[in-house]
């Protein structure tokens, strides 16, 4: 008997694509526009609040980009806008402020994420962009730091690479920011903030979010920008970044760029790198001091390093070394740490030439000098 067949061929439209055509809430050009902060989300957040993410924002951020159940975080959370829209679309959700404002956000400064890493499919990120808004009396508010001061992109790189590090691969970095005008001079926060996110971060698009009730729209502002040739802010960038999936490519680009540093450091001394390579490690042995000095293990997600000196003897700025465990190398190893991205190349081959240096130093019959003393430029 013949299986029964249906009179309707199959749909070239995947079914998904079906039901996205009925979401025609879901925004679908890069300019975001919506009439008042609560649209649709009445008990989102709180429309006072200086600065507050429209929920519909948040809204479509967390349909776009996360599944029922996955986890959102809201590290300058505010009045919780996002944490409320992602909640009542059943997320998980972590939302923390330096100055939390209900018992449900608590405090933690966003430049130190307190979870764990890759554990989250969505940071939406509604960030401090000049010193203009006063939000807490706390020294470390970032909004108190202009962004003509190039302290502003350093702290905000922090909280990038802490975005980072809490994402999962794959996962999504959204960043609300704004550029300023003020006093004649005009800073390009948005663009600048996106120059050093790519570093880390693949870019998928930039929104431009209308706004609409700043206290600068009003007729006198406009009359003022008007005749004295300036413009009002008339949107905020939404910043849309991927970080991306981990691939043995990943690894193998973090080994060779590490092999490369290292290499260019023993050359300085007319040595040389051997390298030997088992099924799961690779280990880097200088050839004039004939000892192994680096064991590096590319495993899924992380590259991850061992080195001989002890985590105090050593200059980590990036605060990267923690205590190797015993048992690791026959007890050689003192320190061990992780790359998880590109960006983290530079110090981490700082921490493996001091390393080289070290086993160089020892062989000769030298001490290990003070870490100040140990200092190496790659
Ligand atoms: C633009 S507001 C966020 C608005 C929020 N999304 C809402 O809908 O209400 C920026 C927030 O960043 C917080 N903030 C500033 N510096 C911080 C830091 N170092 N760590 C955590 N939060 C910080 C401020 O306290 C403020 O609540």
């Amino acid at each position: 008997m013949m299986a029964p067949t249906s009179s309707h061929p199959p749909s070239p439209v995947p079914a998904e694509a079906w039901a996205m055509l009925g979401r025609t809430d879901l925004e679908a050009s890069t300019t975001w526009d919506f009439p008042s902060q609560s649209a649709g989300h009445p008990e989102a957040g709180d429309a006072s609040f200086n600065g507050v993410t429209p929920a519909g924002c948040a809204a479509n951020l967390v349909r776009r980009y996360t599944g029922p159940g996955e986890l959102v975080v809201d590290p300058m959370a505010g009045s919780g806008t996002i944490g409320d829209v992602a909640r009542a679309l059943g997320r998980r959700v972590v939302s923390f402020d330096l100055a939390p404002r209900r018992s449900d956000i608590f405090r933690a400064d966003a430049r130190s994420w307190p979870l764990s890493a890759q554990t989250a499919a969505l940071a939406v990120i509604d960030s401090p962009y000049s010193d203009n808004v006063v939000y807490s009396p706390d020294s470390r508010c970032l909004g108190r730091i202009s962004c003509r001061d190039a302290r502003f992109y350093e702290e905000m790189e922090k909280v990038a690479s802490e975005a980072y590090r809490v994402l999962r691969f794959g996962g999504i970095l959204a960043w609300i920011i704004a550029d300023e005008y003020r006093a004649g001079v005009s800073t390009p926060v948005g663009f600048r903030l996106l120059g050093f996110l790519e570093k880390r971060f693949e870019p998928i698009d930039t929104i431009v979010l209308v706004r609409h009730h700043d206290r600068s729209a009003s007729p006198m502002w406009e009359h003022r920008a008007r005749r004295f040739n300036f413009f009002l802010r008339g949107f905020k960038f939404l910043l849309l970044l991927r970080k991306p999936e981990w691939t043995g490519r990943t690894s193998r680009e973090i080994v060779a760029a590490l092999r490369e540093r290292v290499g260019i450091a023993a050359h300085r001394r007319q040595d040389r790198i051997v390298e030997r390579a088992g099924r799961h490690w690779i280990a880097w042995r200088s050839r004039q001091a004939d000892r192994v000095f680096a064991e590096i293990r590319p495993l899924r997600g992380r590259v991850q390093v061992f080195i001989l000196p002890r985590p105090r003897d050593l200059m980590d700025s990036a605060g990267l070394a923690r205590r190797a465990p015993r048992s690791q190398g026959w007890g050689w190893f003192r320190s061990r740490f992780e790359l998880t991205s590109m960006a983290q190349v530079e110090p981490a081959a700082r921490l493996i030439v001091q390393s080289y240096e070290h086993g160089v130093r020892k062989r000769n019959g030298g001490r290990a000098r003070s870490p100040a003393r140990n200092k190496q430029s790659l």
